[in-house]
Parts: C-alpha cells; sequence; structure tokens
C-alpha cells in the first residue's frame, strides 16, 4: 500500500462526530504514517482551545487560522490529517485538499446526534438543537464533501478497525484511476 500511495498524504472530512480523529490515528498507524489533526494544531498554535478561541476571535478569523495552518501541514508527505468539519467551506482550502487523497467520513445526522448529545467542546454545536443544528450544516456541506476521493459510509456498529479495513480496500482503484486520468492528461 505504501508502494502505491508513494507517500501522498490522506486528509479525512466529514462532519462534527464522524471520528476523523480516531479513524485517522490508526489508518496512520496502518500505513506507516504520521498523523496531524488540524484542531489539535490550531490549539497549539493559539495556546487556545477551540471553544476559546471561537468566543475570543470569532469564526472567521479561526477559518484564516484553519487555512494557514493546513497549507503548512499540505506540504508534508506521508501523512494522514484529520481536518476539521468545516475546512471544506473555504474553495482555498481545497488546492491544499487536493495534493492528497481525499476520504469523506459520512454518518447520518442520527448517529452523529447519538454520538454528540454531551459534547461540549464544539461552539458550533452549542444552545441550540442538535439534530435539526446538524441538519442544517450537513445540508449545507454535503455537496462539498461529496468532492472527496472516497466515501466511506459509518454505521452505528462500526468499530474503527473495520473503516480502516473498507478505507484500505477501497484506496487501491481510487489511486489507480487518478493515475489513469493523470496519463491521460500528459
Ligand atoms: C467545526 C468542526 C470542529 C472544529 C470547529 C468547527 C465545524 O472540528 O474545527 O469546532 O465547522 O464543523 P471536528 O470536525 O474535528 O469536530
Amino acid at each position: 500500500m505504501q508502494e502505491l500511495l508513494g507517500g501522498t498524504n490522506i486528509f479525512l472530512i466529514g462532519m462534527m462526530g464522524t471520528g476523523k480523529t480516531t479513524v485517522g490515528k490508526l489508518l496512520a498507524q496502518e500505513l506507516g504514517y504520521r498523523f496531524f489533526d488540524t484542531d489539535v494544531l490550531i490549539e497549539q498554535v493559539t495556546q487556545q482551545p477551540i471553544e476559546k478561541i471561537f468566543t475570543s476571535i470569532g469564526e472567521e478569523n479561526f477559518r484564516q487560522i484553519e487555512s494557514q495552518v493546513l497549507m503548512e501541514v499540505a506540504a508534508c508527505t506521508k501523512s494522514v490529517i484529520a481536518t476539521g468539519g468545516g475546512i471544506i467551506l473555504r474553495s482555498q482550502n481545497w488546492s491544499h485538499l487536493r495534493h492528497g487523497l481525499i476520504i469523506w467520513l459520512d454518518a447520518s445526522v442520527e448517529l452523529l446526534t447519538a454520538r454528540l448529545a454531551n459534547d461540549y467542546t464544539r461552539p458550533l454545536l452549542q444552545k441550540t438543537d442538535l439534530t435539526s443544528r446538524l441538519n442544517s450544516l450537513l445540508e449545507q456541506r454535503r455537496s462539498l464533501y461529496a468532492q472527496g476521493d472516497l466515501r466511506i459510509f459509518i454505521n452505528e456498529n462500526d468499530t474503527p478497525e473495520m473503516l480502516i479495513s473498507r478505507i484500505l480496500a477501497k484506496i487501491p482503484s481510487k489511486v489507480i484511476s487518478s493515475l489513469e486520468v493523470y496519463q491521460n492528461k500528459n
């Protein structure tokens, strides 16, 4: 698999609560890749937890730092990068994501609601009806997530290990078809 990927980065995109961090760590381990999480990097740069950043400097400034962090991390190779759920919102971020293989972790709003019911760390989900908030965010974002290279749908009983084997099974055909597109263009 490492030879097939040739050091290409893997970006995990998807809604909050889809398990990008857990799956990403395990996937990196499987591939002998480094692991990065854009939210963790943002917290390190700003020395503040994500929820504080939103209240102190606002979402727009958070998005700017997020783009900066993505740009820097995308310059690495051999890395699995778990991204914040909103990374797909800025078109400039796609120029970095597109350099790697983009995997969309998708899950139903029911499953996300169950997973996020007791979460107090995500500023976009506070003081609101969780299900309707998730529905409206997913409505706004679905067509963007769908621009990823691979979609992995997460069912309630899937373990991270099950998801990893589904991802690993799907990567070869995707890498080979991208190579074919590249060869036809050149
Ligand atoms: C956000 C997702 C969060 C974090 C921030 C905003 C979003 O990351 O970046 O709270 O806009 O969906 P996770 O997807 O890792 O929870």
